[in-house]
Order: structure tokens, then sequence, then C-alpha cells
């Protein structure tokens, strides 16, 4: 049966647009500009804040790749920037922007690309009036990103001219480094190149309004924050479930699997911003103080409350698709993970007793991103005539936060149903972003990429953080590497993973919620 449901709306009319917050003019310049991630996030965000007329007038755009793109590189961005929605093929400002938009070819361990690429900057500062300020944006594989940033040390590129008020700033992709010890090595080149301040560690997922909106809800609303803790909350879940597979990445995902793709980084922010204390302000170093010290008082996750899965073939949308063994450049024996969930605990005054229950994975039943935060029972129930099967259901109340998609907070609780007895009911009391504010087309990286213009590092990963979600999995992949598991594949496409996830919470007497 469904469960009722009363719908939130907006109390006042919603802005339309935040309060502007414009950058300086700069040139953005896109390393690995030939990936995926140019065309289908980076153009179609850039050009979403250009809609909303939150871009400086002198932008330049330029995207720098080993092919020799030259003509080709911004027709196929403008695809992207269609492709991306929200744009309409007429929209008079769409060409003006893709004539900011240039190309230049080079190999990343050449110096002479640097040397041009240099004095090409400098020819669009020129002309297009960006006044030297520079955000370099490392969109390609890992591999290169600390050759990168030498080259642009060696080639005096991190660092705006003497005497200027200029600046240069570099973001930086994910995943940064796949260990403690290589993101340690990582964090120590690019600092000698570039100050912290300067350094922009992305997660896309901090770009998400309804990740965001986790530290609205919580610090600016008075009522949450009062049973937000171990007296009230009996445990919490999150969900990082993907439908889709490897999407032809396998070489990476083969180095890469679930837990440190998107368990190290997504799912850890997600559940710093669930955890942390309110900061002293939403300043970049207050909010990553708060958000170390999250991660800081996990206690070391136990191999045994871990679960590691790989999918095998199966049905996903009503098509057959392969395993993961099976997949483009994916070694028939791999071991690599493609489901990882995780049981953890975080030792401090509020947290302590509360299981904090992680699964992240593909090729799943469907995508869904959310977390469940389960509050205890009453101490006593009066109404025995409880309606439904599901006790949990009807007794526990849940405040789930869907991250996406159908992007929105519920709030399930308790109702009677109406007739002569004292029969309850579960109810959900629902707010949808769609349905209150209307829908949108932004991808998470506009708010990024401003505020990297901008000079805002408070939605980024700092040194710290990274070492210190990195010292939490670090242990666990090298368990995992030591100790091979047999029964792989151990999930079919589809379904929600291997039976021993939900053998982990049924152990503690739990069951992960219903998505
Ligand atoms: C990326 C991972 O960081 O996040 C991908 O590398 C994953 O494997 C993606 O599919 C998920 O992002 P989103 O925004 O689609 O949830």
């Amino acid at each position: 049966m469904a469960i009722p449901e009363v719908k939130a709306s907006a109390a006042t009319a919603p802005a339309t647009k935040p309060a502007e917050r414009k950058p300086d003019p700069c040139v953005v310049i896109i390393f690995g500009a030939s990936g995926d991630l140019t065309k289908r996030k980076l153009l179609p965000a850039l050009y979403h804040l250009e809609q909303a007329g939150l871009l400086p007038k002198e932008i330049s755009v330029v995207g720098v790749a080993r092919r020799p793109l030259e003509t080709t590189f911004a027709p196929d961005m403008k695809e992207g920037i269609l492709a991306g929605g929200g744009v309409d093929q007429a929209d008079p400002a769409l060409q003006p922007f893709m004539d900011k938009v240039s190309y230049h070819a080079m190999n990343f361990d050449d110096d002479g690309g640097y040397t041009s690429l240099k004095a090409m900057l400098a020819d669009i500062d020129a002309k297009a009036g960006t006044k030297g300020n520079r955000l370099f944006y490392l969109a390609t594989a890992p591999e290169y990103f600390a050759d990168i940033i030498n080259a642009l040390g060696k080639h005096g590129m991190n660092k705006p001219e003497a005497n200027s008020a200029s600046w240069v700033r570099t973001i930086i992709e994910k995943p940064f480094g796949h260990d403690l010890e290589s993101a340690r090595v990582l964090n120590d080149d690019v600092n000698k190149v570039f100050a912290e301040d300067q350094i922009f560690r992305i997660d896309h997922y901090l770009g998400k309004e309804t990740v965001q909106n986790i530290l609205v809800f919580r610090f600016a609303n008075g009522i949450f924050e009062n049973v937000w803790n171990r007296n009230y909350i009996d445990h919490v879940e999150i969900t990082a479930a993907e439908a889709i597979g490897i999407e032809g990445r396998g070489p990476f995902y083969e180095t890469a699997g679930a837990l440190r793709d998107v368990m190290q980084n997504h799912v850890m922010e997600l559940l710093s911003f669930v955890a942390m204390e309110p900061p002293v302000s939403f300043e970049a170093s207050a909010v990553r103080a708060e958000k170390v010290k999250v991660w800081r008082s996990i206690q070391p996750i136990h191999p045994a409350d871990t679960v590691r899965g790989q999918y095998g073939p199966g049905i996903v949308d009503g098509k057959q698709v392969v395993g993961y063994r099976q997949e483009d450049r994916v070694h028939p024996q791999s071991q690599t993970e493609t489901y990882a969930a995780l049981r953890l605990e975080i030792k401090n005054w509020r947290w302590a007793g509360v299981p904090f229950y992680l699964r992240a994975g593909k090729r799943l039943a469907k995508r869904v991103t959310e977390i469940t935060i389960m509050f205890k029972q009453p101490p006593l129930s009066i109404f025995k005539d409880e309606q439904g099967k599901d006790a949990e259901e009807i007794r526990n109340n849940i405040i789930s936060m869907r991250i996406q998609p159908d992007e929105g907070i519920t709030l399930r609780f308790g109702a009677k149903l109406p007739g002569p007895s004292m029969s309850i009911s579960p109810v959900n009391m629902n707010f949808s972003y769609a349905e209150t504010f209307g829908a949108s087309s932004a991808n998470g990286y506009e708010r990024l990429l401003l505020d990297a213009m901008l000079g805002d590092a408070t939605l980024f990963a700092h040194r710290d953080g990274v070492e210190a979600t990195w010292a939490l999995m670090t242990p666990l992949l090298e368990y995992w590497a030591k100790n091979p598991i047999r029964d792989l594949p151990n999930y079919a496409a589809g379904t929600w993973g291997p039976p021993t996830s939900d053998a982990m919470l049924k152990a503690d007497g739990r069951k992960w919620r219903k998505l």
C-alpha cells in the first residue's frame, strides 16, 4: 500500500535567482578538455552561469588536450551545451559565448606546449581583457596531475605577474590519489607549486543543491538540530546507488572500484555534512575544520564491517546487460568491487553508539542517492492495533534526504487511521525541490566553478580532509587486496547488491530501507 503523502510548499514566493556574485575577468583553462567531463558537465555549467548573468563579460575558455581539435572543439562543446539542458538552439547569447571558447593542442610533458600556451593566454588577456587571472582545471587522467602542476610551476604560470592584482587558481578533479600514501605525495607535489589557498580539490557532490541543503536543513532550522544526536537517532543510512555500469571506463574502474571511486569522496562528504557540528560560520576554514573532525572521529573500520560485491549479468531497465567481468577492457577474473558497503561509528559525544551504514554501487536496482535518518521508537507503544506488516515503517520516524533524483526531503511519522480504532498508518510529509522551486538544468558544477572564480573554497576539499578519508579507506583496500573473495560476481545487475550486505544489517537487527 502506498504511504499517504502531505506536500510541502514554499512559504513565500521563491527567489528566481541567488544574490549576484560576479567574479573578476578571467581565463578558464581546462586540461584534458577532449574528455567527457568537459563536454557533458563543464561547458554546460559555464553556459548556465552565463545565462544567469553570473559570468564576467571578459571571460575566455581554453581547452587543452593532446589531439589536434582546433577546428572541432568549439562546435563539439556547443553540442554538449545544447545536450546539457535549459538551452535553446536559437539562444542569441550562445554563439557569442562560443566565440570565447578556443583550443590548444599539446602533450602534457612538452615544454614547448606550455611556452605557447603561456603566449596564447597573454594574447587573450590583451584582446579579451581577462587581466592575467587564470583558473586552471585539471580534468585529465590522474596520472598527469603532478606533471602538469610541475610544468605550470616551471613555466612561471603558477603565480600572477609580479606587481599585479591578478590571481591564479587550480581546480583538481578526483580521484585525488588512490590511497593515503599517493594522496600525500600528490598533496606535497601540488603544495610545492601552489599555495593551499590557490588549490580547489573538487568533489562535484558538493555542488549539488541537495547536498548544500543538508547544512541549511540542519543549521538554519531550530527544530531538527535538537534531535540530531545519539539520544534520538537509531541509525543513519547513506545510499549512493547507480543503475549504470562502468560506461566504457574499464581501464579506470579496474584501478578504482566502488570504495575509491565513490565511497572515499562523495559518500564521505555526505557523511560529514550529516554528522558535523555547527561551524562558527560558513567560511571555508570553519566548515572544513568541522568536517575533518568527523572523519578523524570515525573508528578504524573493521574488515568484518565491510561488504564488497561485483555485478554479474542481469536485467536493468528491462534490458539484459553483461556482468562486470564481460565489460570492455576488464580482466575476466577481475576482483574489482562494483559495490561496497560499510558500517562505521563516529566516536564523539553526538554520535557514540549510532551506527552509520553506507553503501555505494553500480548496476543496482535504480539510481538513487539518499540519506536516511532513522529515529528511535517511542519508549512504549500504547497503540496495540498497528496496521501494516513493517513495524519499523510505523514506529520509527524517518527523515529522508533525497539527494537525487526526485530531489527533496521527506519526514515520515505515524498518523491515526480514520475509523473507530486507534490504528496507525505511516504518512509522509514531502518537500520536492522541483515542485516547490521549479525544475533546474544545473548539473552541480555551476556553483563550484563560480566559487573557484570567486576564490571561495568552502565547498572544496582541503589537504587534511582528503588525507583523513584516505586514512580510513586505505587499510580496507589493503585488506581486500590481500584477501580476494571467491564468489564474485555476487549480485546480478539490476538488484540491490550482494546478500551479505543485507546480512550485515540483519546481524544488528536492522535492514536497509527500501528505496
Ligand atoms: C563520479 C564517479 O565521481 O561520480 C562515477 O567517478 C559516478 O563512477 C559519478 O558514476 C556519479 O555522479 P552522479 O552525479 O551521477 O551521482
